[in-house]
């Protein structure tokens, strides 16, 4: 076993760095857009439900199973389920822990990216002088994109995706407690200001009242409609990070009687003020404030890049020259932090995986996952608009998430079996599990999730967008200028994914291969 395997320094640490990834560009952009066009408040309903059926017992689990693989020296799906699961097929299935989080890093880590370019502009003042209107906003997004903008004769977006690039691994290099965990220290509390910053100036703005009216009244007639009730269960298992795999890695350095049960809980309590609270304040109210009616209809059907990029931009334009000009900056930055804490957490079950399992070095790790995410996160750059973009949505969002989320309830209930399960979560616990909750995870947690497995891939329309029904090679508008899906492309692209999917599986079974009967023992004697 490796006996090197980190620890996180302190309770606090661990809690911050799991709200750190779980905060994100989830909740400030994603989650008020989904408010919008699924009912206002209304759309609260099915979204606390699937936090507390899904939500909270989902994160419960995957501290469970991180910990319990933690004390045995592995830190990710393979290794995790394979000391739960007795059948050889289970750290195959273990793969799907690894290779998501990979899919999600390649597209976040450049939308990440983009966010530290607006930085720049917002300092340069730029920024401040194209947002005079939608147009012109919108131009500059396209030219930054497009790579039209160029420092020192580098086009700026892959300027600036190198810098954020480098800076996550830097963080990586420094391991769990003197990376991660430091940086969650010192990046969330100033998250936390900005953002209260941020909501205090735009809950004063007048028009105000009729901002917020316009996001959370409450429509619901709408809650008949399953794809409302998706939509927020989607956004549960996004926005708290938990059915990929990060938080199991992260558990897997929490020290093997310290508290999971609070520590869980109060991180994903964390996320929920975030997201509901100051998320659902900045993005549309401020903009109907601010914009007027007139924008609402343009607003509710805006995606999260123009929320986001253009909008917030224009918003900031009215506040005044030089109040303006510093919460624009105020914006950009809390959004990096948010982007930055989570995209560490979604590297980390990568280099856990290579330490855990081919017991490589921190450096040898760092070398082999550079590669890899940065070949494919330009694969993903070139071919954003060709189709780049939706693939990682469909395998890394939904496929993915979905699948190895409902392999983990299953793992957890039925296969280790909610008794011992529960007593592995209640190690060290400093709060009860309330017996409802124990019913939940039992019944509830695992048939909503096969369930909804099923509907995703009959009624959700899963199975078409795996079989391209309805792509054609055709121009899209997407990020405010006109681009072509590639049909082609996406077929090139799926096979390199695939391909990086077998490679992964061929070293499991490699590694599984080498191991002498006596480190396959040490995991049975743990636990017997
Ligand atoms: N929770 C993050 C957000 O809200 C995204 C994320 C998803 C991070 C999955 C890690 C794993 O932006």
């Amino acid at each position: 076993m490796n006996q090197n395997r980190e620890n996180w320094g302190s309770r606090l640490g661990v809690i911050l760095a799991v709200a750190g990834s779980a905060v994100g560009l989830g909740n400030f952009l994603v989650f008020p857009g989904r408010v919008a066009a699924n009912g206002g408040a209304a759309f609260l309903i099915p979204y606390f439900i699937a936090f507390v059926i899904i939500g909270i017992p989902l994160a419960w689990m995957e501290w469970s199973l991180g910990r319990r693989g933690g004390k045995v020296g592995h830190g990710t799906g393979p290794g995790i389920l394979n000391t739960v699961v007795d059948h050889p097929v289970a750290k195959y299935l273990g793969s799907l822990g690894v290779i998501g989080p990979l899919l999600i890093f390649f597209f976040y880590i450049y939308i990440e990216s983009w966010l530290l370019g607006f930085i720049w502009y917002a300092i340069t003042g730029e920024l401040s002088r194209a947002a005079i209107g939608a147009d012109s906003m919108a131009g500059f997004l396209g030219d930054y994109l497009s790579g039209a903008k160029k420092i020192a004769q580098i086009p700026s977006h892959l300027l600036f995706f190198v810098i954020t690039f480098f800076l996550n691994f830097l963080i990586i290099w420094f391991g769990v407690r003197r990376g991660i965990e430091r940086s969650a220290k010192i990046l969330m509390p100033l998250l936390l200001i900005l953002g209260a910053i941020l909501m205090i100036r735009v809950l004063t703005l007048p028009g105000i009242g009729e901002g917020l009216g316009f996001l959370w009244n409450p429509d619901f007639s709408r809650l008949g409609d399953v794809d409302v009730w998706f939509a927020a269960t989607t956004q549960i298992f996004f926005t708290l990070s938990v059915g990929i795999g990060t938080i199991l890695t992260y558990a897997s350095y929490v020290k093997p009687k310290q508290d999971i049960a609070l520590s869980s809980l109060t991180a994903n309590a964390t996320n929920e003020l975030v997201e509901v609270i100051i998320g659902g304040t900045l993005v549309i109210p401020a903009a109907i404030a601010l914009l007027g009616s007139v924008a609402s209809a343009d607003i509710a059907k805006a995606g999260v890049v123009d929320l986001g990029f253009i909008t917030m931009p224009l918003i900031f334009s009215k506040m005044g020259e030089i109040v303006g000009y510093i919460l624009q900056i105020f914006w950009f930055v809390l959004l990096f932090i948010g982007g930055l804490t989570s995209s560490v957490s979604i590297l980390q079950p990568g280099i856990s995986f290579l330490e855990d399992e081919l017991r490589m070095d921190r450096k040898s790790s760092i070398a082999v996952l550079g590669a890899i995410t940065m070949f494919f996160t330009l694969l993903v750059i070139w071919g954003f608009n060709a189709g780049a973009a939706d693939e990682i949505d469909l395998w890394g969002f939904q496929f993915t998430l979905l699948l190895f989320g409902t392999i983990e309830a299953i793992v957890f209930s039925w296969v280790l079996g909610v008794p011992e399960g529960i007593k592995e979560l209640l190690e060290g616990a400093e709060i009860t599990i309330a017996k409802p909750f124990i019913f939940i995870m039992k019944y509830v947690t695992p048939t909503f999730l096969l369930g909804l497995l099923i509907l995703w891939f009959t009624n959700g329309g899963g199975m078409d967008k795996i079989l391209l029904k309805g792509v054609e090679s055709v121009p899209v508008t997407l990020l405010g200028g006109v681009h072509t899906t590639n049909i082609a492309f996406i077929w090139g692209f799926r096979l390199s994914l695939l391909a990086l999917f077998a490679a992964l599986n061929l070293t499991i079974f490699t590694a599984w291969r080498n191991r002498t009967p006596a480190q396959l023992l040490e995991v049975e004697d743990e636990f017997n």
